[in-house]
């Protein structure tokens, strides 16, 4: 099980890779991660027109893409992803965009070398399978998360196609899936028991938090930093489930979520360790 590859205790979880030095959820964002000692990774999974798992964060192109002068694909009024077939997807270059906007000030203060830069352009959308077999191949943990694809309630397709892939690139004791669309982790623990499962939380905690994980039942709790609290860790911790808070960037931030023994998800973890 996943929560047997990374440490009980300090866990640093590269938050869509090491995204403060590669451009986010590309292979090189994730490789950077497992070369700068991080715990695990946590990355987004989607599924394109055409049905194929990707590895992308935003519901649109244009913020991690090339599509808005790409010839053609510029003219288009639509740029969500599950839009574009998989082939479409993978023409896109979704990592000179951080060179040139340095989300984190990384280009300018010299940390990306210019050796690196040459790297960083052209990478393409992942692939979920070639996450995964990067994942097995070097027994490195990643923490899928899925997005909301904002299909009718019920529509759990996606989760099928996510375990399918786990049984045949054999990664299902390295994966942690997680989402903020609880209905997915249901339907991933009734499809595989012995997946581990967390589950995500942004403003605020569901009601009868302790009861409402044992009824997946899930094995780690996912806050939002800013409802992240030592009460919670505490009774969390307690009643056997593990705790882990995003994004935590800050690093007394971190040292004080590593106190209270819960990890953190970080968009920096090449400071951390
Ligand atoms: O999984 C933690 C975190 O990634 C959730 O938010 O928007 O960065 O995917 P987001
Ligand atoms: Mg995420």
């Amino acid at each position: 099980m996943f929560f047997d590859h990374v440490p009980q205790k300090r866990l640093v979880c590269a938050h869509r890779g090491a995204r403060s030095i590669a451009p986010e959820n590309t292979l090189l964002a994730m490789k950077k991660a497992r070369e700068c000692g991080a715990s695990c990774w946590e990355t987004d999974v989607r599924i394109s027109k055409d049905g194929e798992l990707v590895i992308f964060h935003d519901d649109t192109l244009e913020r991690t893409t090339d599509i808005a002068t790409h010839k053609a694909f510029r003219n288009l009024t639509n740029w969500h992803v599950d839009q574009f077939s998989v082939d479409e997807l993978r023409q896109l270059d979704a990592s000179s965009w951080f060179l040139t906007d340095d989300p984190f000030g990384t280009v300018a203060n010299g940390e990306i070398k210019a050796k690196e830069s040459e790297a960083i352009q052209g990478q393409q959308i992942p692939l979920l399978r070639e996450v995964l077999d990067f994942t097995k191949t070097h027994s490195f943990p990643v923490n899928v998360e899925i997005k909301d694809l904002q299909t009718p309630s019920g529509d759990v397709l996606i989760v099928d196609k996510i375990i399918d892939m786990l049984l045949e690139t054999e990664t299902m004791d390295l994966v942690l899936l997680s989402s903020f669309r609880h209905e997915y982790l249901h339907r991933a623990k009734e499809l595989s028991p012995e997946l581990a499962i967390a589950v995500l939380a942004r403003k605020e905690h569901p009601s009868n938090l302790v009861r409402y994980l044992n009824s997946f039942p899930a094995n780690a709790y996912h806050p939002d930093i800013d409802i992240c609290d030592e009460e919670l860790v505490a009774k969390l911790l307690h009643a056997g489930f593990r705790v882990n808070s995003w994004t935590v960037n800050d690093v007394g931030q971190v040292q004080e979520i590593h106190r209270l023994g819960a990890g953190v998800i970080s968009d920096w973890p090449q400071l951390l360790l």
